[in-house]
């Protein structure tokens, strides 16, 4: 038996809700145990940008502990104990809505898998006797779910993209994403049987997952197809304008566009693909930028005394 947590940021026993609940219902047929959380509904203090949950885990003196006393850690102990963890946000000016962002700004530094890592190697060496809890490093899956009322998928474009943030930080493998679009058509989604049908099969893809004897296989993706990047199976590409060059916008690696007559591909090496910030190896290079160059800044001279002329600006 495995743990399925669904986190919903959508409104109370709407389309999100419900997508979310026939996952989870699913999944507890199956045998697993749910958990089912609405951010929306509790204490959620916005990240004051403080970085003190960065200093804490580069120290040694905290495992990302927060300076807000709020229900965050309701939601951390819950997503770390779960195996698998299922997102659904409404879309807002096509993105998800703004409960989602201080979630994942909350999630952020203080869940990142490789500053755990290196901690934990380093406090071993250094015998700090505070280590980060083990579910930290258990392997973790999840899905995404973005519902849209607008009548065109273009609505709802940088939704599903955006969502990854909250699957970054602590190394989830996503294997499978979907988009309800539409959804202002109908008055809930218990009247759209295709939609039901495909809040079962995200279930049964995340099933079948738990059933895997191998982490290759727990993570594989089991999503549709019709992607262009071969890492997070999504295409949000920045396109670099006179050059053969496109970035994925999710995991931050470069590829090659080819031309195939009128047909366009796009070509991920193995090493850029291993670099992708949805994989250790890429987490890691942005843990060792921040541990290297962020945490042991150039001071700036007289700063108080220059920033004197800022300090009243428009008020
Ligand atoms: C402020 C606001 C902005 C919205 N912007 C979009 C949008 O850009 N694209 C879209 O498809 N739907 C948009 N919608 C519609 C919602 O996505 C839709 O109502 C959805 O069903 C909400 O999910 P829920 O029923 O689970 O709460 C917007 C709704 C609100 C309230």
């Amino acid at each position: 038996m495995s743990k399925v947590l669904a986190l919903s940021f959508g409104r109370k026993m709407s389309n999100t809700d419900v997508f979310l609940k026939e996952v989870l219902l699913k999944c507890q047929e199956a045998g697993h145990e749910i958990k089912f959380m609405r951010p929306d509904d509790m204490d959620i203090k916005p990240c004051t940008g403080c970085c003190a949950c960065v200093v804490g885990i580069l120290s040694g003196r905290t495992n990302g502990t927060c300076i807000h006393k709020d229900d965050f850690q309701q939601i951390s102990d819950a997503y770390y104990e779960a195996d698998a963890i299922i997102i659904g946000a409404p879309v807002y000016e096509t993105s998800p809505s703004g409960t989602f962002k201080t979630f994942c700004d909350r999630m952020g530094p203080s869940h990142d898998v490789a500053f755990m890592t290196e901690a934990k190697k380093e406090r071993l060496e250094r015998g700090i006797e505070l280590l980060p809890p083990d579910n930290v490093f258990k392997p973790h899956i999840g899905c995404l779910v973005a519902v849209g009322g607008a009548m065109t998928e273009n609505w709802t474009i940088m939704t599903i993209p955006v969502m990854y943030e909250s699957m970054m930080s602590a190394g989830v493998d996503v294997i499978d994403t979907h988009v309800y679009y539409g959804a202002m058509e109908t008055e809930h989604i218990l009247g759209v049987p295709k939609e039901m049908e495909r809040a079962d099969r995200m279930a049964q893809n995340i099933i079948d997952a738990l059933a895997s004897d191998n982490e290759e296989d727990l993570k594989k993706w089991r999503g549709d197809g019709g992607y262009a990047c071969p890492v997070c199976h999504q295409s949000m590409f920045r396109v670099h304008e006179g050059t053969d060059r496109v970035e994925c916008a999710i995991c931050g690696i470069e590829g090659k566009v080819l031309i195939d007559g009128h047909r366009v591909h796009y070509e991920f090496s193995e090493e850029e693909q291993a670099r992708s910030r949805m994989r250790y190896a890429g987490k890691l290079e942005h843990r060792n930028e921040i541990a290297h160059g962020a945490m042991t800044q150039k001071k700036v001279e007289n700063l108080k005394a220059l920033k004197e002329k800022y300090l009243h600006v428009g008020e």
